[in-house]
């Protein structure tokens, strides 16, 4: 809840586990006070260090001792005795950059505002702050939304320009957060296209730290997430403050730990090539952050955002909705196939309980390899004679639903869309554009061309029975310019994002019992604000069963596993050469929203027979995925063994799965640790034909006998019986 004590002018916004605390000061800046485990409501501005640091500056007017440098703020801004990060950078008409963002009353929301333009988190209590800076007349909002279950604030800013004049915010992030020691450690998800957030963890020293992007989205090299955290923290004890960005553009997210030897963390659109005009009577509003506490280690965070997530953040037409079991053609066949060869591969999985056939690339304009047809979104009839329909009427007849792969943000140079539009793809006139897999990008900042890709898919989805959309985007952007932006075209990338956002708003809503899966090259734009539209992401191109376990491992730190779309591939696989188990790409790839991608009209009966079986196994425990617990029991990054655990709210029902990446003979003796069990029931593991006390489980652990050959999995179901 949200509360506000008038005599000392504090606002306590708390949950079940968590209090963030903050005062308008005499000066009227807001000073932070405190954020961490739930404490009571009392006086905490005792614990505000008033010093004169020597070689500093002060609050204008104010004593030595008084200086913003040393104080936390909720909105620390540029130039005015505070040298840390700040949250907000304006310049005006004359140049003047600097300013004082004073305390201008506030207000709470019994339902949290939507954010124009921009997805976020459904939510109720929200408290807003307003900030005056009278010379600029300018106004700042700081939204903090409080969940009454759940440790997370949710973050975002409004700029409004109430003056005459325009001004340009060179930096408008969504959040800061002070905290009062520099004791931290880092956790954030790095990677690359096929080795997408692999949980990094770093010491931070003095200076800054930054984790950001660059590149239009919010890439497969950085994920939107920073965590800080002790060093004592581990997955299951210790404090973590984690936050995330719901947007999926350029983000930047810093740590920085200066004099006072404290840490302060801001974030939010990257500025490194941001600059936004606000012309008189506007409001810019910037992406939300998501702030979690945790007082039980990383495993505590995640399972925070999980539930976040699941609950309020994903369309909740599809959240706990069963998902589909996919077949995709991709590792299949690439581009290269007939109607009579997708109908094979439909046929062949007939009876499996594989219910939804997703033809991939390659189906559209001219499209027999990937330097042409993007943007032609019509039916290549050379190579489809008769259309899509014959394909989905064969789906149909064998008890499926049928998807389909779009790549709408792109244009390739050989295509109808770019003869006719050159200027639609972004560029610099008399400059040759950069490719990325030969492609264009689309320059969405133009509402021409939003228009152009809403009306080109709806029309693909109206005049076809598709119920599941695969939407690709598979280069990162270059070239940042856009004419009709002139000056301001530091604006493209935000552009961008608000364009493809309104694509999505429109198609989304358009067609509302299509389900829509987030794709860019693999996993390279996860992020919440994507979540916002498409309620599942394909995690990575690479589909192979042990780098998985490394890259649905780190995904996981955020993201709900149900969100995470994983397929059964081809061996040798055909990212990494790896040979591993059938059986082992199955269980991996049933930690997530799972499905089939290879030539299942070449597969062995046994294996069809296997697909079958996997498919019951995962329709048993898909309840698990959709809306449990998840406990990371053993990190493939740190030992030879993969190990997770799901536990049903109810703590009835439990999953565990675990990888040993390399057999060992004569090995180590191994044992797991369950976790998030009911320590007095008692619980039966049928594969071990064993029942135990959930505390009994838990301490002394499981004996497992190390599978035989390299990558081998095995799982253990725990019900709960009654004793
Ligand atoms: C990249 C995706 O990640 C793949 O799954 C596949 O859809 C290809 N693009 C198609 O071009």
């Amino acid at each position: 809840m949200i509360f506000y004590d008038e005599g000392i002018r504090t606002f306590y916004l708390e949950s079940k586990d968590m209090t963030y605390a903050f005062c308008i000061s005499v000066h009227g800046f807001l000073q932070h006070l405190y954020y961490g485990k739930r404490i009571a409501r009392e006086d905490l501005s005792y614990s505000v260090y008033h010093i004169d640091r020597g070689h500093g500056s002060n609050i204008a007017g104010a004593p030595r001792n008084e200086s913003l440098n040393v104080y936390g703020n909720e909105c620390p801004t540029y130039g005015r005795s505070d040298y840390r990060q700040s949250m907000i950078a304006v310049c005006d008409e004359a140049g003047v950059r600097v300013g004082d963002w004073r305390y201008a009353g506030h207000r709470i929301l019994k339902e949290k505002p939507e954010l124009k333009g921009l997805p976020s988190v459904r939510g109720k209590e929200t408290l807003v702050v307003k900030l005056r800076e009278e010379r600029m007349r300018a106004e700042v909002e700081l939204f903090y939304t409080v969940f009454e279950e759940l440790p997370v604030i949710l973050r975002h800013m409004e700029v409004c320009n109430c003056g005459e004049g325009s001004f340009w915010l060179d930096r408008a992030f969504s959040f800061c957060v002070d905290l009062p020691d520099n004791k931290w450690e880092a956790v954030t998800l790095p990677g690359a296209h096929l080795r997408e957030r692999f949980m990094e963890r770093t010491a931070l020293s003095h200076g800054t730290f930054t984790v950001e992007s660059k590149r239009g989205v919010s890439s497969g090299q950085m994920n939107p997430f920073l965590a800080v955290i002790r060093e004592n923290t581990g997955e299951e004890q210790g404090e973590v403050y984690g936050f995330n960005l719901v947007y999926s553009g350029d983000f930047a997210l810093k740590a920085e730990s200066e004099q006072n030897d404290e840490l302060r963390i801001v974030g939010g659109i990257n500025d490194y090539d941001f600059s936004w005009e606000v012309h008189p009577g506007e409001v810019f509003t910037t992406p939300e952050a998501v702030m979690v506490y945790s007082s039980q280690g990383i495993g505590g965070m995640s399972r925070t955002f999980h539930d976040l997530y699941r609950n309020y953040l994903v369309n909740p037409r599809f959240s706990k909705r069963p998902r589909p079991v996919v077949i995709n053609n991709w590792e299949a066949t690439y581009m290269d196939f007939t109607t009579e060869k997708l109908c094979a591969i439909i046929e062949s999985v007939k009876g499996t309980g594989i219910d939804t056939f997703v033809l991939d690339d390659g189906w559209f304009g001219v499209r027999n390899h990937d330097r042409s047809g993007l943007g032609d979104w019509f039916v290549n009839m050379d190579k489809l004679p008769q259309g899509l329909q014959p394909i989905i009427d064969c789906a149909h007849a064998n008890g499926m639903k049928f998807g389909l792969w779009f790549e709408p943000e792109m244009v390739n140079t050989d295509s109808d869309l770019y003869r006719r539009h050159p200027d639609w793809a972004i560029h610099v006139e008399g400059l040759v554009p950069c490719t990325g897999r030969d492609q264009l990008v689309l320059d969405l900042s133009r509402d021409e061309v939003c228009e152009y890709i809403i009306e080109s898919v709806s029309k693909i989805l109206r005049e076809n029975a598709i119920d599941y959309v695969k939407w690709d985007m598979n280069r990162t952007l270059t070239d940042n310019y856009s004419a009709h932006l002139g000056r301001n075209a530091k604006e493209l990338h935000h552009r961008y994002v608000l364009g493809f956002y309104r694509i999505c708003e429109a198609l989304v809503n358009g067609f509302p019992d299509v389900f829509f899966e987030g794709c860019a090259s693999g996993g390279c734009r996860f992020d919440p604000g994507m979540l916002y539209y498409f309620p599942q992401i394909w995690t990575s191109d690479d589909s192979d069963a042990y780098m998985r376990t490394i890259i649905q491992y780190g995904t996981s730190l955020c993201y709900p596993l149900a969100t995470h779309s994983c397929h059964v591939s081809v061996c040798p696989n055909h990212q990494s050469g790896r040979v591993t188990p059938f059986a082992s790409r199955g269980d991996i790839a049933h930690l997530g929203a799972t499905g089939y991608e290879l030539d299942t009209t070449k597969c062995p009966k046994e294996e069809l027979v296997q697909i079958k079986e996997q498919v019951t196994q995962y329709r048993e425990m898909q309840e698990l995925i959709l809306s449990g617990d998840l406990y990371r029991l053993n990190n493939p990054l740190k030992e030879n063994l993969f190990c997770e655990m799901l536990v049903s709210k109810d703590q009835k029902k439990a999953h565990i799965t675990l990888m040993v990446p390399i057999c060992v003979p004569n090995g180590r003796a191994l044992r797991i640790y369950p976790r998030g069990l009911c320590p007095e029931a008692f619980y039966e593991i049928p594969e071990l034909g064993l029942v135990k006390r959930g505390d009994t489980w838990m301490n002394l652990g499981i004996l497992v006998q190390s599978p035989f050959g390299d990558f081998g999995t095995k799982t253990y179901r725990m019900v709960q019986v009654e004793r």
